[in-house]
């Protein structure tokens, strides 16, 4: 997996920006998987500004949600939906259609699993897979413990999921126990993963994703056996990695070799 350590928290959403920036402008009917949750909260008002200030357009980009809560009325600002539409979809030109949503509010959840794997593999698969990290080690909502081969499915969260994810209700009567969520398989198939931690309270999982063992008791980990996944952390999620000087050592000697052939 490739580490880079950034700074910041605008460093990494920057770097994010980027990387799906060039992405878009190389491929613009490029397939993304995207997340909610704190940590992309500056990777989408980068996009928004590119947009704005730079042109980024998204008019043939296609978009898979990553999960969603099961149960929630569907206008309920924690949905998945609620919020890209206000982090991203409303501020740029995505066509609505493009978006597919894992909708948690039927009553055929296994029929909308099914239905959603078939879309993934009808828009020819994720070419970028965006993802952000639990304090437990969780992607998506594929908690300790889920199948390193899973797919799209309902999934039971933790109790550490639930307490972090309190914020969003303002009722905590409306928390909802399960999630619907693209499964650690289903992520695997991405063609590219790019996963965004920041903080403290992420070193401990980063460090068990990047140099633990793989082990569904950490399905971050599954990452390790993807052959493009790349990690972007901020000092305070780097701060546990033990090999953290070295991963600095191989993004400057890669710098130095893209310069130089730059300059060739
Ligand atoms: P966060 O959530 O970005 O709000 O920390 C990440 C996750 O739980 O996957």
């Amino acid at each position: 997996m490739r580490v880079i350590i950034e700074p910041d928290a605008a460093a990494v959403s920057n770097r994010a920006a980027t990387r799906v920036a060039d992405l878009i402008r190389r491929s613009p009917a490029c397939v993304l998987g995207l997340p909610t949750g704190r940590t992309p909260l500056g990777f989408y008002a980068e996009l928004v500004r590119r947009h704005r200030e730079k042109g980024l357009s998204f008019s043939q980009v296609v978009t898979f949600s990553l999960d969603d809560y099961i149960g929630l009325p569907p206008h309920h600002s924690a949905s998945w939906a609620a919020y890209m539409r206000r982090n991203l979809f409303d501020h740029v030109d995505i066509v609505p259609a493009n978006t597919h949503l894992l909708e948690g509010g039927t009553e055929d959840l296994s029929g909308v699993c099914e239905s959603y794997e078939a879309a993934i593999r009808k828009a020819g698969g994720i070419d970028l897979q965006i993802l952000g990290i639990g304090p437990n080690g969780h992607i998506a909502f594929n908690e300790p413990g889920s199948s390193l081969g899973s797919r799209t499915r309902v999934k039971t969260l933790t109790p550490e999921t639930l307490e972090a994810n309190a914020p969003s209700f303002e009722d905590l009567d409306e928390l909802p126990r399960l999630g619907i969520t693209m499964g650690v398989g289903t992520v695997l198939e991405a063609r590219s993963c790019l996963l965004l931690a920041l903080g403290e309270e992420k070193a401990l999982a980063v460090r068990e994703m990047v140099e633990g063992p793989i082990t569904a008791q950490v399905p971050a980990s599954a990452l390790q056996l993807h052959p493009d996944a790349t990690t972007i952390l901020d000092e305070g999620a780097a701060s546990r990695l033990l090999r953290r000087h070295y991963y600095r050592d191989v993004e400057e000697a890669q710098g130095r070799l893209t310069r130089a052939a730059g300059t060739a």
